[in-house]
C-alpha cells in the first residue's frame, strides 16, 4: 500500500530501527524494491532524485505516477519521496504528484543562505501536507559536483549547527555528513560513530544517512543503532541491477527482447534490497 514517509519514519525511530529509502529510476526498479520489501516483510520507501527527473526529460509525473501505482499495488507498505531537489519549479511540481515527502538539498550554499532557502521551502511543505527532510554538511560524491572526500574539511555535520539549523529552519529530518559519501561501488566507508552519538543527542528530529550503498553492513547496524534512521540507498541498486544485465547479455549475445536482461536486473535488484532491509530494519 501507499503510505506516508512521514508514517514509516516515525515508526522506525520509535522502534529503534531503521527505515531503508531506495532510489528509483526506471520502473522495474520500483518493482524490484517492492518485490525485496514484499520478500524481507517490511516496509521501504521508494524515492525518486532530481537526476532521475532529468533522465526522463525533465518530467516527474509519468514516472512518479508508476512508481505510486506499483507501491499501490503492493502487500508492504511503501511510501513515494521526492530525493535531492534543487529546483524550486520540481519542488512544487510534487504536491501534486503524489509524493508524501521530499528532500530539499541547499547542501552546497553557504550556512547561511542553506537556512533561508530550507526554510522558505519547509514552510511551502508544511502548507502541503509534505514531510521534508534536508541537508547539513556536505556528503559529497554526487554526479556533476566538485569531488569532495568523505574526510575533507567541512564534509561534517556539526552537532551544536545541526541543533540550531534545525530549530531555525523547521525540517522534519536531518541528513548529516559524518564519514558517508554518495557513489561508492566499494563498501569501504568508515562512519564517525561518536559524531552519530553526538548529532542524535543535539538533534530533535529523525537523522538521515545518505550514500548508504558505501557502507558495510556491520557499519550501517551500528549507525542505526547508535540513532540513524532513514537510510538511503541507491548505487547498490545499481551495481546489481547493472552486473545483472552485464552477465545476461554476455550469456545471450542475440536475443533483442529487452524482458530478458530486464527481467534478470529486477531479479538481482530484488535480492540486493532485501539483503539491505535486513541489515537495515532489524533491531540491532
Ligand atoms: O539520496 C540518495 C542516497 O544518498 C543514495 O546514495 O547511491 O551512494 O547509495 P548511494
Ligand atoms: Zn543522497
Amino acid at each position: 500500500s501507499l503510505v506516508t514517509t512521514a508514517e514509516l519514519v516515525a515508526e522506525a525511530a520509535g522502534a529503534g530501527r531503521g527505515v531503508a529509502a531506495f532510489n528509483v529510476i526506471t520502473l522495474e526498479h520500483a518493482e524490484a524494491v517492492a518485490a525485496g520489501a514484499e520478500a524481507a516483510e517490511a516496509p521501504a520507501v521508494l524515492q525518486i532524485s532530481q537526476n532521475a527527473v532529468s533522465f526522463h526529460g525533465g518530467r516527474v509525473l509519468p514516472l512518479a505516477s508508476a512508481v505510486a501505482a506499483v507501491a499501490r499495488a503492493s502487500s508492504t507498505r511503501l511510501s513515494l519521496h521526492l530525493d535531492h531537489v534543487r529546483d524550486p519549479e520540481l519542488l512544487r511540481a510534487s504536491a501534486s504528484a503524489g509524493f508524501s515527502s521530499v528532500m530539499f538539498d541547499a547542501s552546497t550554499l553557504p550556512y547561511r543562505d542553506n537556512v533561508t532557502a530550507t526554510a522558505e521551502a519547509v514552510r511551502w511543505a508544511h502548507r502541503h501536507g509534505l514531510w521534508l527532510e534536508s541537508e547539513l554538511g556536505r556528503v559529497g560524491g554526487k554526479a556533476g559536483e566538485p569531488p569532495l572526500g568523505a574526510h575533507a574539511p567541512g564534509a561534517r555535520t556539526d552537532p551544536d549547527e545541526a541543533a540550531a539549523y534545525v530549530s531555525a529552519t523547521g525540517v522534519d529530518a536531518l541528513a548529516v555528513a559524518v564519514g558517508n559519501s554518495h557513489a561508492m561501488t566499494e563498501r569501504t566507508a568508515t562512519l564517525d560513530h561518536g559524531l552519530i552519538d553526538a548529532l542524535r543527542r543535539a538533534v530533535p528530529v529523525p537523522l538521515v544517512l545518505h550514500g548508504s550503498s558505501g557502507v558495510p553492513d556491520g557499519e550501517l547496524r551500528a549507525a542505526v543503532g547508535a540513532g540513524m534512521v532513514k537510510v538511503n540507498i541507491g548505487t547498490a541498486l545499481n551495481v546489481a541491477f547493472t552486473r545483472a544485465v552485464r552477465g545476461h547479455l554476455e550469456d545471450d549475445a542475440t536475443g533483442v527482447d529487452p524482458r530478458g536482461y530486464l527481467a534478470s536486473a529486477r531479479e538481482a535488484t530484488a535480492l540486493a534490497v532485501t539483503r539491505c532491509l535486513r541489515v537495515v530494519t532489524l533491531p540491532s
